[in-house]
């Protein structure tokens, strides 16, 4: 399985803030937003990863991720032009993905819940193994503002973008996994009437060929918003009370990184040896100890 973060866009709804920086690169309480896709690509297991960006974006998430290792994975940059559409990214990564499967997330999504990191390998060996799609789907209070599932006890039954009439309140979130078909998919597709390729005409091509299952994140997960002022601070507050409730850190990569056994305890400890009075770099040492 490989991993693919979308993290384009033009940011015009948080500006003045992505005047002159990407969304993604914005601070959700104490580290930069895209840590948190990325911790959910590592947690499924994923080391192989691309990240899409804009062509003015790229040199600064190359400054701040490198090549991967100081996390133990392995991140290939490649800019989208234009923002096309999130099926695009399967067109532009084409080559990375090669005959492998794929995980798509965005950029700016944040997911948070017990066993998650259990759902995530699940999903992705069961689609390595038998083929097919995977959408993540979450209650959420506007439904017209997503792609949103329709579903019953027998499986999914429709997908919508932003319906005026939803039919259901459950949306489709910025987290999908598909077997190696998704390419050749993505580049058929015809730009939807709002001049978009639409990662649920994708979702739908699946639905039609009976090879569309879907895992409902319910009560007691997070997945938060991050495209307005008022969301992000939020989101920034929500992971500030957790981490201090809990003592623990959300979306630390270097701790992932020990957890997955991707990188020894020495190599971790080296890379950070230069860093003092950080809370964020004191928590690494302590747990790794
Ligand atoms: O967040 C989940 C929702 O994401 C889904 O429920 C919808 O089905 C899906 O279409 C998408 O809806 P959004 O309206 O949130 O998409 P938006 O255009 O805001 O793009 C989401 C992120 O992806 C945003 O941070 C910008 C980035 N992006 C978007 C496009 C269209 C790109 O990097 N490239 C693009 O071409």
């Amino acid at each position: 399985m490989k991993g693919i973060i979308l993290a384009g866009g033009s940011g015009t709804r948080l500006y003045p803030t992505t005047l002159v920086t990407s969304k993604q690169l914005l601070p959700v309480f104490d580290k930069p937003m895209i840590y948190y896709p990325l911790s959910v690509l590592m947690l499924a297991g994923i080391k192989n990863i691309l990240i899409i960006t804009t062509e003015k974006d790229m040199p600064d998430f190359q400054k701040l991720l490198g090549n991967g290792e100081r996390f133990g994975i392995n991140l290939s940059y490649k800019p989208q032009t234009k923002p096309n559409g999130l099926a695009e990214a399967f067109i532009i990564g084409s080559d990375f993905i090669g005959d492998d499967c794929v995980t798509l997330i965005l950029g700016d999504n944040i997911f948070f819940g017990p066993r998650f990191s259990g759902t995530l390998k699940y999903r992705t060996k069961f689609i390595e193994k038998h083929g097919g799609a995977c959408i993540f789907s979450y209650p959420v209070k506007q439904p017209e503002r997503f792609g949103i599932v329709e579903f019953d006890e027998n499986g999914i039954i429709s997908i919508e973008e932003k319906p005026a009439v939803p039919k259901s309140n459950y949306a489709v979130t910025g987290l999908y996994m598909y077997d190696n078909s998704v390419v050749g998919y993505a580049k058929a597709l015809e730009p939807s009437a709002r001049g978009e390729l639409e990662i649920t005409d994708i979702n739908n091509i699946y639905l039609k060929n009976k090879k569309l299952s879907m895992e409902k994140l319910g009560r007691g997960f997070s997945w938060l918003d991050t495209g307005t002022h008022h969301s992000l601070l939020q989101a920034g507050q929500y992971v500030q009370t957790i981490e201090e409730n809990q003592g623990i850190k959300m979306a630390c990569l270097e701790e992932i990184a020990f957890r997955m056994k991707f990188l020894s305890r020495n190599k971790i400890l080296n890379n950070i040896k230069d860093v003092k009075n950080n809370d964020y770099y004191d928590y690494i040492r302590n747990l790794v100890k």
